[in-house]
């Protein structure tokens, strides 16, 4: 391996929530550990045009490989083809695309996810209820496959019905709105599963503002941040949660073995787990320990504040290229 070579990543998500600031601040965590990484980042605030400029221009700037969570599977596919063909390493992660051209996939496998929730429903229904499921972004990969899981788990019960379903494209407010739309209709549902913790949280506050109880209400993400899917269900707010993995670590592991021609697998699944009442508490008890460990790292590592800087400027940097 050439160990002098200063190796440039352009990061492209397609969104900014806390999600994502998990994973961003795990990739810049890891640089620590190689210093041979520079990252640029980029979000596109959920805006598949705005996506296709910022990757454009990590292509002009030539960086030396890509990390892109695409917004929707079939928009963001062409300019992805196009980085690729110019021979730049494309890693998708978390979300996929329609085409083939990609170096690398690494994420977790939501066709489990949406699975394991479905499972789980069904069971806490005891095989006989109704059903409202409220979606992520039509056409992003997750969306699709989670519902596709969590019809299949469903299939084995068929006292159960998913009686509505729409869409709230992750975002909070717009599962509360659906939810709200849902309620309006007097629509008789005992459990609600939304596609992540946000939309969760939003329908969960659409009930409480109507005062509507006996709704039951699943996310995915558990996030072991404050206000995040971990808290909410060790609180008894939402039933159950499902771990997405962001794993920051392993994305930027697996880019500098594609830089450094080390061998990679191509297909990376990251192992998920289903978040209960009974195992939250105890989870979250485990990441404090580790935030503190990761904590002591950082400063023997004395990079803190180099970081930040860095980070601050490269967000100012994603502000100015946005409002472009
Ligand atoms: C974060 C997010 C998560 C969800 C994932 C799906 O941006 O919306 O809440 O699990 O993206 O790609």
């Amino acid at each position: 391996t050439n160990n002098n070579r200063q190796y440039v990543i352009g990061v492209s998500q397609c969104s900014e929530d806390i999600w994502r600031d998990k994973l961003n601040n795990e990739l810049v965590m890891s640089t620590y550990q190689h210093d041979n990484a520079t990252l640029k980042f980029a979000s596109a605030n959920d805006n598949d045009k705005l996506q296709t400029e910022q990757i454009n221009q990590f292509i002009k700037e030539g960086v030396d490989l890509l990390i892109v969570s695409p917004n929707q599977i079939h928009t963001i596919s062409s300019v992805i083809d196009k980085a690729y063909d110019k021979g730049i390493p494309v890693i998708l992660f978390d979300r996929k695309t329609d085409s083939k051209k990609y170096t690398a996939f690494i994420g977790a496998d939501n066709y489990e996810a949406g699975h394991e929730m479905g499972h789980f429903i069904a069971q806490q229904l005891k095989g006989k209820g109704r059903i409202a499921e409220i979606s992520g972004l039509k056409g992003s990969s997750p969306a699709i496959e989670r519902n596709r899981g969590f019809m299949d788990a469903l299939k084995a019960f068929p006292g159960i019905k998913v009686v509505s379903r729409r869409y709230a494209d992750w975002l909070k407010q717009k599962g509360e709105d659906e939810m709200d739309s849902i309620i309006a209709r007097n629509m008789p549902i005992s459990y609600v599963f939304a596609q992540n913790d946000r939309m969760a949280i939003g329908a969960l506050q659409a009930t409480e503002k109507h005062k509507i109880k006996g709704i039951k209400i699943v996310g995915i993400d558990a996030l072991p941040v404050p206000g995040g899917g971990m808290e909410n269900v060790r609180d008894g707010r939402l039933e159950a949660s499902y771990i997405y993995p962001t794993r920051g670590d392993l994305v930027m592991q697996l880019a500098l073995n594609i830089l450094e021609k080390r061998p990679y697998k191509r297909d990376n699944y990251l192992k998920g787990a289903l978040v209960t009442r009974d195992n939250a508490n105890v989870l979250l008890m485990q990441n404090e320990e580790m935030n503190k460990q990761t904590a002591r790292l950082t400063n023997l590592h004395g990079k803190v504040d180099t970081y930040l800087a860095q980070y601050n400027h490269q967000k100012v940097y994603i502000f100015l290229f946005s409002v472009i």
